[in-house]
């Protein structure tokens, strides 16, 4: 079913559904924060930039850019209730002049060509079952010189759902997900990386696909030279940089 926004209103509910937890889950676990820290290093953010950050969610990726550098942000999601959280933050820390928040379907962004400094994304856009035409987007409203970095698992689930070696794959990658939620968040966070797990093995509105086929992408895409770097303690997340040239 679809909605206004032509999300797969799944998708949607099951991030409104999340929001209250989210910061307490998957953003308590280690490699969750690792990556973000490894988009925010391999930003090259400065004072004064424009960022755009797709499926911004609660803002702990903005809000690590903010830290950073003086810089202007648009968030961009299409959940409800994941952003309202974000502007709760937003109005608490007073930085209403820096960041702007709007619902908007990452597949269909709309913004101006050359609009922003960098772009970054962090485990979003393989919400998107077609994903070299956001690319293309994204290629359009950076400006030359522009930074577009994905932080995304490092996990192959392309291929038939009847294939054991795809389930085998795939596994070997939840695992890697599973004991950090457990150690670093708890129970709570074991269980949402559990059910998430499944819809990824289901792409039930999940749709990974590995850091070297992202970096395909970009590079089908225009940009280039495109890059991976994997997140050190844990070498399943990691970002693929690509510059606008
Ligand atoms: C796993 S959360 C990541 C949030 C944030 N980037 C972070 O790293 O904490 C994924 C976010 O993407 C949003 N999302 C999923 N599909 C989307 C789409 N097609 N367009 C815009 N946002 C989307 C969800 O609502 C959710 O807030």
């Amino acid at each position: 079913m679809k909605n206004r926004l032509n999300i797969t209103t799944d998708t949607k509910t099951w991030f409104n559904r999340w929001s209250n937890k989210y910061d307490c889950t998957l953003g308590s676990i280690s490699f969750h924060k690792e990556l973000l820290d490894l988009i925010v290093r391999n930003s090259g953010v400065k004072a004064g930039d424009r960022i755009l950050d797709i499926g911004c969610g609660t803002g702990l990726l903005s809000l690590k850019l903010l830290r950073k550098k003086n810089c202007f942000i648009t968030g961009v999601d299409c959940s409800e209730e994941m952003t309202a959280i974000f502007k709760d933050k937003i109005k608490r820390l007073k930085l209403k002049d820096v960041v702007s928040v709007n619902l908007m379907d990452a597949a269909s962004l709309k913004f101006e060509p050359g609009t922003f400094d960098i772009v970054v994304s962090s485990v979003t856009l393989h919400h998107l079952k077609h994903k070299l035409p956001a690319l293309k987007t994204i290629f359009r409203i950076l400006k030359s010189g522009g930074i577009f970095i994905v932080g995304e698992v490092d996990m192959d689930t392309t291929g038939k759902h009847t294939d054991p070696g795809r389930l085998k794959r795939i596994l070997r990658v939840l695992e890697q997900e599973y004991i950090p939620a457990l150690k670093d968040a708890g129970v709570e966070a074991l269980f949402k990386m559990y059910d998430n797990g499944r819809k990824h093995i289901l792409n039930e509105g999940e749709y990974c696909v590995s850091l070297r086929q992202w970096a395909a992408l970009c590079r089908k895409a225009g940009f280039a030279p495109v890059g991976i770097k994997r997140v050190s303690n844990h070498k399943c997340f990691g970002i693929v940089s690509a510059k606008k040239p």
